[in-house]
Formats: C-alpha cells, structure tokens, sequence
C-alpha cells in the first residue's frame, strides 16, 4: 500500500477557479484502491459552501513557526466518495471573499498552507510516500520538505526521503515577489535565493523552487510538457525546464466520468449514451434554444464556447470570425465570465445577431452542462493550453470539438 498525498488551492466539490479544481477534486476518486491511500489537503476558505462546512470534523491544532512568529493551525477532515480531504483553518489567512488577491498577501497566505499541511502530516500521523503538488501555490512544499524536515531533528526520521511531484498546470502563474518579501515571509535562508534555486530574473520564483526540488516534474499533457521548454511557451522558465528535463513529464487529464455524463446527467432535458445520442441530443438542443433565447430550429448548427474570458483562451480569434460564422444557419452560445473586453464583445453580437447568438455572462455549472448536451460542436481557440477540459467533456457529451492545435487540445 501507498500513501499519497495531494496538496492544492482548490478542489471540486468544495472550490473552483477552473480545472485545477477539476482535476484535484477527480484524481483521488481515479486511483486504485486497493494499491493507494490518496488523500487531500486545502485550505479552510470561508466561502466554501456552509453545507461542506459542517460536515467537516475538528482533529487537531498546533500552532508553526513563519519567520520567528508562532501561528495557529486547525486541521478539520471531512469523507467525500471514500476519499478523505483535510482543511487547514486559519480564519486569518482563509476568511476573504476570493481564494486568490493581488500583493504579498497571496505568497504570505500559501507558504503559511505549504508549512502547515506539511507539518500537520506528523501531527495526525499520516506519512505519504509522495506528496504531489500542484501549481505555484504549493511550490514551497517540495522546498520546505527536502530542506528543513528531510533531516529535521525535532521529527526524527518522519520525513526522510518523502517523494514529491510538481503538477504544473498552468506555467502563466508562477508566484513570482521581490526576493527580500520572499526571504521574510518564507523564513528561508539566502542559500535559496540564487538562479538554479528560486531566483529568476532577480525575483523570487515559488514554482521555480518547487520544480527545483520536486524528484518529479509533470505536466498536463505531452504536447505542452516539450511546449514549455520552447521560448514561445516557457514564460521565462524554458531554460530552467530544459535543465530539469529529465524529470519532467506530461501525462493528460481526466475528466470525472460520473459528474460528466450524459446517460444519467439529471440537468439534461433528455439523457443519452453512444446509442441514443443522434435521437436525443435534439430534445437537449431544442431545450438550450428555448432556454437562452435562439430561435428553436434543429436545422441551425449550435456552436458552444464555454470558458474563462482571458486572453489565454483565443476569443481575439473568435472576435474576429463571428460575423463570418453568422451565415444564418449557426448559432453561437458563449457561456463564461472574465475580462471586461470580451463581456462586452459578445453582449454586442449577442444584440446585433438576435435569436442566433447567446452571451452568457456568467459561472453557472447548470447551464454548462446543458450546453455540452445541447449543442453539436464545442469551439476552444485557446492560445495555449496546458491541457483543457472542456474538449474532453464535449466528446463524452457527443458535441464535436474544434480546437486550435495546441497543448493538450
Ligand atoms: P482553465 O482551467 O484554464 O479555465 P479547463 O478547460 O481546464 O480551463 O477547465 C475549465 C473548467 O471550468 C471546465 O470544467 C469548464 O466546464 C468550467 N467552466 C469554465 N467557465 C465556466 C462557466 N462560465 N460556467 C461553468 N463552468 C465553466
Ligand atoms: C489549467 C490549464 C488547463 C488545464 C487545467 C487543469 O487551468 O489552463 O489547460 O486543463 O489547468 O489541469
């Protein structure tokens, strides 16, 4: 038996930004067994939903060490599917309306949750032989982890040896401070704060120092694993990837095939599987045009887009194209919330190709799962994409999907 531990800022169900939560909140379920003990550590945030909250039991607490100040940590644990999911509570560092800000406050709160999950693991006895790690959020814990409780005397041979992996998902968001804030907040010692540790381009780098020190670095696809040792992809840290290449890795994501299907999706005005889909998927389209407003007619072809409006997602491209894909037998459905220029982009084709555009501007899961039924194919023009889910949902739902040919797309 292996013990495993997955460390994140956001996992479904409990907190979602985007697929991180996805994946974090799947994996676990996805393991075997019989053969692993996988486990999960987040953060206590106020706004995971109440109902979570109260199920969710007291352990323990015990207060850790951040640059000569003693802080609180409470450790709750709650069961979800069979997996268990520990929530690190500090409602100083928790309490806020969004589980990401802007300034130091976002370095000081996750190394504070790198130090606390890594040191709870001695508190509750729990000893994994790998901790894998996820995003430049958790890039401290393969840090901490091989430096100060490797050999640390005050655990004895607790951690000795423990393995860790650095999931890069994203290489666009790499928790880059001035080095001094970095040095104070972490408490880490000079030593760190050179070029082939934590230092890039005389900042401080956290996921830089956790691909430093993780003995595994993995990536969400194999197209974006050799991408991000390119110039074009590498955000900087190309040269850095190309030295650690032989540690890094792509292996694609999955997508959670019981929240993700349509033969007992209960959002679905009709549900399906391979056999049915031809027959059903009209009822699932007739409703969605219904629904948001587009002339109900089986003969337009629907075209989805469902995602976070940034410039990483390509809707420049999209933009672009509209009035030539509005050819009077299509019909475009954007469902997705994010920057203000794309908002306003497609309310104004939404106003000016009535009964045939739709612009949902807004995070709503329901409406989500009524287009990946409901429409016949699924655009995703992303710039660059580490993986994607939404192309992986589109095929289970039986919608087409037409990518720009990129990472894992
Ligand atoms: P990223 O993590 O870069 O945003 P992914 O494709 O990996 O992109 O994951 C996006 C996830 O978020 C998918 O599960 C998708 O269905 C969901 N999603 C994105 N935007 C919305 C939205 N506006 N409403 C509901 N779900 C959304
Ligand atoms: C990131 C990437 C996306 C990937 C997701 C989950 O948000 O942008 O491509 O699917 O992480 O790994």
């Amino acid at each position: 038996m292996k013990n495993v531990l997955l460390i994140a800022s956001e996992a479904v169900p409990f907190i979602k930004t985007g697929g991180l939560a996805d994946v974090v909140g799947s994996l676990p379920k996805a393991y075997n067994r019989d053969e692993f003990d996988v486990r999960v550590v987040l953060p206590k945030y106020r706004v995971i939903p109440e109902h979570f909250q109260q199920q969710m039991e007291y352990m323990t607490n015990f207060y850790i060490n951040m640059s000569g100040r003693m802080i609180y940590v409470g450790v709750f644990q709650m069961m979800l599917d069979g997996v268990t999911f520990y929530f690190i509570d500090n409602e100083y560092y928790f309490s806020g309306d969004r589980i990401y800000e802007d300034g130091l406050w976002d370095l000081e709160k996750f190394a504070y949750f790198s130090k606390a999950a890594l040191t709870m693991l001695c508190v509750i006895d729990f000893r994994p032989d790998i901790i894998h790690c996820h995003d430049w959020q958790t890039g401290l814990m393969p840090v901490y982890l091989k430096n100060e409780f490797w050999d640390s005397s005050s655990y004895s041979d607790f951690y000795q040896n423990m393995k860790a992996v650095m999931t890069i998902h994203n290489l666009k968001f790499q928790g880059v401070w001035d080095t001094k804030s970095v040095r104070e907040i972490t408490g880490l010692p000079e030593y760190y704060f050179v070029p082939d540790k934590m230092e890039a381009y005389k900042d401080a780098n956290l996921l830089k120092g956790g691909i430093v020190y993780a003995d595994k670095v993995t990536t969400v696809s194999n197209t974006y694993a050799w991408e991000i040792q390119t110039e074009e992809y590498g955000e900087g840290l190309e040269e850095h990837l190309r030295y650690h290449n032989n540690k890094v890795l792509g292996i694609v994501n999955g997508i959670d095939t019981d929240i993700w299907n349509p033969a007992t999706d209960k959002l679905l005005a009709s549900k399906y599987d391979a056999e049915s889909a031809i027959k059903n998927k009209k009822a699932n389209k007739k409703a969605l045009q219904e629904s948001l407003g587009l002339d109900v007619d089986d003969n337009k072809m629907v075209i989805g887009l469902i995602s976070r409006l940034t410039n990483q997602k390509g809707l420049d491209l999209v933009n672009d194209v509209i009035p030539g894909i509005m050819d009077g037998n299509t019909q475009v459905v954007v469902l997705g919330t994010g920057d203000a220029q794309y908002e306003d982009t497609f309310r104004y084709y939404e106003d000016k190709y009535k009964g045939s555009f739709c612009a949902y501007i807004a995070y709503n899961e329901n409406v989500a799962h009524n287009i990946y039924a409901g429409c016949d194919a699924l655009l995703v023009p992303s710039r660059f994409e580490p993986c994607g889910l939404t192309q992986l949902i589109s095929m289970r739902y039986g919608a087409v999907p037409i990518v720009r040919e990129t990472g894992g797309l």
